[in-house]
C-alpha cells in the first residue's frame, strides 16, 4: 500500500535525523518545508522533500494538499480517557460556589468515578472508551497515554488496564498504559492510608506487571492524597517490576514531588500548575520531562504551568490534555495548544513542538512518533486549506484539520 501526498503548502516538524525531544532554545524553531511532498510505504513515511524534487510518480492513494499544511499527529502523552459516566452534576455543584476540594471530601471526585467504574462492566468500559478515543483521534490525536486510577480495587483496576490494551489492539493505535492505583484513598481505608498503600503495592503492583498491563507507574502525589513518603514507597517498590514513573505532582502544592520523581528517574512529571525555583533546578541536567496540562487549568480555574519558566531555563516542556471526567472532560490537544499559546505565552512552535516530539518523549514514543522522520509511522495531520500553522492556535476553538491518516490510513 503506498499513499503520496503531493503540492503540501508547508510540511511540519521535518527532522531528517530524529531528535528524541526538543528543549529551550530549540523549542522555538519548527523546521518546515514548503511546497513538500510525502511518500507512505505500507504506513509508514518512506521518503519526503520538496515538490520541485519528486521522484515518485505513481501510488496507490495521491492526496493533493495544495494550500494545505500537514503535521505529525498530536502525542497525548497524560490521559484518563478509560472512565464510567461522567461528573457533570460536578461541573454545576462547583459553579455554584463548592471548591474542586470540597467536592473531594465530600466523597465526590475521583471516589464519585470509582464507585461508577467499579459498577460498570468491562465490555460498557469499553465501549465508553472506545468512544472517546474515536473522537480525540478525529481531533488529530495519534498516539495516547492511558492511565488507571478510576478503579481503586485491584479487580476494577485491572479492568481499566485491560479495556486501555484492549484498544490498542482493536483500533491497531499506539496506546502507553499507567498504572494509578495511588490516584485516592477509598472510603474502606479512609483512616488507614497505609493499608491502602499496601494493597497497591503488594497486591495491585505484581499483578499489573505479571500481566504486563503496564509500562507506567504514577500517583497522585499531594496533600489529601499521597505523600512524599508514599510515593518514594510507590517508586522503590516499582523498581522492581521495571515500572517507569510518570507522576502528578504540583498541581495544587509544591512540596519535593519534582526532585522525588528526577530522583527516581520518572519519564514525565506532570501538572506542575505549583512550581518553585527548586523544582526547575532539580529538572535542569535530568532526563524527566515536565508535562503541562492547560485544559485542566482552563477547566479547574488554577494557575497555568510557568511553561515560560521551564523554557527559559533551558528544560523542554510537553503538552498533554489530562482527559478525565473531573478535571479535564475534554480531550482537544488543538485547544491544548491555542490555551498554551493563548495563556502560557508559549510561541506556535514551541506549542507544536511541545504536543508532537516531546509528548512522543514522554510517553517513551520518540523513536517512531512525533515528528515527520523517515520510518517513523505515517500518522499525519492533513489542515483544511488555511494561511499558516499559526492560524492553529490563533483561531481558537475552530477545526482546522481535514484529514487524520494513522499508519497511512484516513481515518
Ligand atoms: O490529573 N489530579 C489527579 N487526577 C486527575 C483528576 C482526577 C479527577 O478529578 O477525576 C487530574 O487532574
Ligand atoms: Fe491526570
Amino acid at each position: 500500500m503506498t499513499t503520496l501526498l503531493i503540492n503540501i503548502k508547508e510540511l511540519l516538524q521535518v527532522r531528517k535525523t530524529n531528535v528524541s525531544k526538543v528543549a529551550g532554545n530549540e523549542m522555538k524553531h519548527l523546521p518546515t518545508l514548503q511546497n513538500a511532498y510525502l511518500y507512505i510505504v505500507d504506513g509508514t513515511i518512506s521518503s519526503f522533500g520538496v515538490m520541485a524534487d519528486i521522484e515518485i510518480a505513481s501510488a496507490d492513494t495521491i492526496i493533493d494538499c495544495t494550500d494545505k499544511i500537514v503535521l505529525p499527529t498530536w502525542c497525548d502523552s497524560h490521559t484518563h480517557i478509560v472512565y464510567a459516566g461522567n461528573r457533570a452534576q460536578e461541573f454545576v455543584d462547583r459553579i455554584n460556589g463548592l471548591s474542586y476540594e470540597e467536592i473531594a471530601n465530600r466523597g465526590g471526585g475521583i471516589l464519585n468515578s470509582a464507585k461508577k467504574l467499579q459498577e460498570t462492566s468491562e465490555e460498557e468500559l469499553f465501549t465508553q472508551s472506545a468512544k472517546r478515543l474515536e473522537e480525540v483521534i478525529q481531533l488529530g490525536t495519534g498516539a495516547i497515554e492511558i492511565k488507571s486510577g478510576y478503579g481503586l480495587t485491584t479487580d476494577a483496576e485491572v479492568k481499566m488496564l485491560r479495556v486501555a490494551k484492549r484498544l490498542k489492539e482493536h483500533y491497531n493505535f499506539p496506546v502507553k498504559t499507567t498504572f494509578l492505583g495511588a490516584h485516592a484513598i477509598p472510603a474502606e481505608y479512609k483512616n488507614n492510608k497505609d493499608g491502602y498503600m499496601d494493597l497497591v503495592i503488594h497486591e495491585m503492583l505484581p499483578k499489573v506487571a505479571n500481566e504486563q498491563l503496564a509500562e507506567y507507574v504514577d500517583i497522585f502525589c499531594e496533600k489529601g492524597y499521597f505523600s512524599l513518603q508514599d510515593t518514594e514507597r510507590l517508586l522503590k517498590a516499582a523498581q522492581s517490576f521495571n515500572l517507569i514513573p510518570k507522576i502528578h505532582v504540583n498541581q495544587f502544592n509544591a512540596f519535593g514531588g519534582v526532585a522525588l520523581g528526577v530522583q527516581y528517574k520518572a519519564l514525565s512529571v506532570d501538572h506542575l500548575e505549583e512550581l518553585n525555583q527548586e523544582d526547575i533546578t532539580a529538572l535542569q541536567g535530568s532526563d524527566t520531562m515536565p508535562v503541562a496540562l492547560p485544559s485542566c487549568s482552563y477547566f479547574l480555574s488554577i494557575p497555568y504551568t510557568p511553561a515560560r519558566k521551564l523554557i527559559d531555563a533551558g528544560l523542554p516542556v510537553a503538552l498533554a490534555t489530562d482527559y478525565n471526567p473531573g478535571s479535564t472532560p475534554s480531550g482537544n490537544m488543538n485547544f491544548v495548544i491555542s490555551t498554551a499559546c493563548i495563556k502560557m505565552k508559549m510561541t506556535p512552535e514551541e506549542a507544536i513542538n511541545a504536543a508532537t516530539i516531546n509528548g512522543a518523549y514522554a510517553m517513551g514514543l520518540s523513536e517512531t512518533h512525533g515528528s515527520i522522520t523517515q520510518g517513523k509511522a505515517a500518522n499525519l495531520i492533513i489542515t483544511k486549506k488555511i494561511d499558516s500553522y499559526h492560524v492553529l492556535p490563533y483561531a481558537f476553538g475552530n477545526n482546522h484539520i481535514d484529514q487524520v491518516l494513522i499508519n497511512g490510513r484516513v481515518m
